[in-house]
């Protein structure tokens, strides 16, 4: 397994070019499933989690071609109605290819997502809305067999909770259904209106995406599209955080700032100051930065989850005290104690932390825990006096496409060790 080896003390300094978002990526490879033509999607960005994803799209008889960020899916003899335990346990989100085949083949044979990093990770609000939507599910010895032997029908869904991956498995198995599916209390994620966006240019008939109230009328056949992925909106923050943690400056380039728009408080409120534009955001960090005082994760357009680890570390480093309060997972702070080792002042009580600022941080060896907890030790390590081990990284390479060379380019002594 590698490691990267971080020398600290670095001030984060230049222009980052921001990948495709992870979370439009997956869903949208989900949905190339229910084409009957060839797909292309640019902007693809390459991390281990799309690979997982590209894996399943082969095993159930897609031909894939890959070159840097283009990636061409043939899905039309894609008929595979199984993904094996080794292949679903590989990448979390695989749950999403549940909806996509059980709306080209009207039952699927899944092994369960099992638990995770950040905590229980419940399928039940998947299952219930495939449930009004006629499908007859079967849990059983951790696996789950759906079948709906008259074909998906369109239904009224109340979510409980806006969950995004629950949306996104609706929308799949709506989108070819029979009569309409109208979706209450949605998530409103930009992931969201992507994976929309992609089955709307292949026929769908989907409106509403971004609202809480989505309506989904079934049609019969999608073709194949050109889609470009949505820029990865957490990348941005986490690169944001790094600058801002660092004491330092950077030019993000390939952004919508209006999908990070819900971390800008958080940076100004340290005293970062931020230059806007239409495609680019230009943080300048202060000598310190000041204490947040609180970050409450919701969900979008609240302050995301996603981005609480790496402007945690942020904090640790800042003058006074900040607090966090986290809504959407139940376990997710476990890059706390890890950076404690860093010597940050961090307590946590349930869903609530604390963090006292302090001036310094030294380096250390740490384990990444899950992939944004990854990311927020090694902003860590960047802070740190002296020569930092991360281990265990391969999370951070779920998400973070090369982070050692974007690193690197933007001034920081970091290499991977394998
Ligand atoms: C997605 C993102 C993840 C992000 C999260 C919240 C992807 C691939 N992942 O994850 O990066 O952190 O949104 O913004 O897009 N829940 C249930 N039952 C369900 C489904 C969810 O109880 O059936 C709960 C979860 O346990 C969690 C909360 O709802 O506490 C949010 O989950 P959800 O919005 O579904 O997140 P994911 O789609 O898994």
């Amino acid at each position: 397994m590698a490691d990267f080896i971080v020398n600290g003390r670095s001030v984060l300094c230049g222009e980052v070019d921001i990948h495709g978002a992870k979370n439009s990526a997956l869903p949208i490879l989900a949905a190339t499933l229910l084409c009957n033509s060839k797909c292309t999607l640019y902007n693809c960005p390459e991390l281990s989690d799309v690979d997982a994803a590209l894996k399943i799209l082969k095993y159930l008889g897609c031909k894939i071609h890959r070159q840097c960020d283009a990636v061409e899916i043939d899905p039309s003899n894609a008929f595979g109605k199984e993904i094996p335990d080794f292949l679903m346990r590989e990448m979390r989100s695989s749950i999403v290819f549940l909806g996509a085949i059980l709306a080209k083949c009207s039952n699927a044979l899944l092994s369960y997502p099992g638990g995770c990093e950040l905590g229980p990770r419940p399928i039940d609000i998947h299952l219930n809305s495939f449930k009004k939507m006629g499908v007859e599910v079967d849990e059983r010895f951790g696996s789950i067999n759906c079948q709906c032997c008259n074909g998906l029908c369109g239904a009224t869904i109340n979510l409980p909770f806006p969950s995004v991956g629950a949306t996104e498995n609706i929308l799949l198995a709506a989108v070819t259904a029979k009569g309409t599916t109208k979706i209450h209390n949605a998530a409103r994620e930009p992931e969201i209106i992507d994976l929309a966006a992609f089955l709307n240019s292949c026929g769908g008939k989907i409106q509403g995406a971004g609202d809480s109230v989505i309506t989904v009328e079934g049609v019969a056949h999608l073709h194949g599209c050109e889609h470009s992925i949505i820029p990865d909106r957490i990348e941005a923050a986490t690169y944001m955080a790094a600058a801002a943690a660092t004491g330092g400056k950077i030019l993000l380039k390939n952004v919508i700032p209006d999908h990070i728009e819900p971390v800008f408080y958080a940076f100004r409120e340290a005293g970062c100051d931020m230059e806007i534009g239409e495609n680019t955001i230009k943080l300048t960090a202060p000598k310190r930065l000041s204490r947040i005082k609180l970050i409450r994760t919701l969900v979008y357009p609240g302050f995301p989850t996603d981005a609480q680890a790496p402007i945690m570390t942020m904090c640790t480093v800042a003058r006074g005290t900040s607090i966090f309060i986290e809504t959407i997972f139940q376990n997710r702070y476990k890059h706390a104690n890890e950076l404690l080792r860093f010597g940050a002042n961090i307590k946590v009580e349930g869903r609530v932390a604390v963090v006292e600022g302090t001036e310094r941080l030294y380096a250390t060896e740490a384990k990444a825990t899950d992939l944004r907890g990854g990311a927020a030790l090694v902003i860590a390590a960047m802070c740190a006096e002296g020569v930092s081990r991360i281990t265990d990284i391969y999370h951070i390479d779920r998400g973070y496409q090369s982070m050692e060379k974007v690193l690197t380019k933007l001034g920081v002594d970091i290499k991977r060790e394998v």
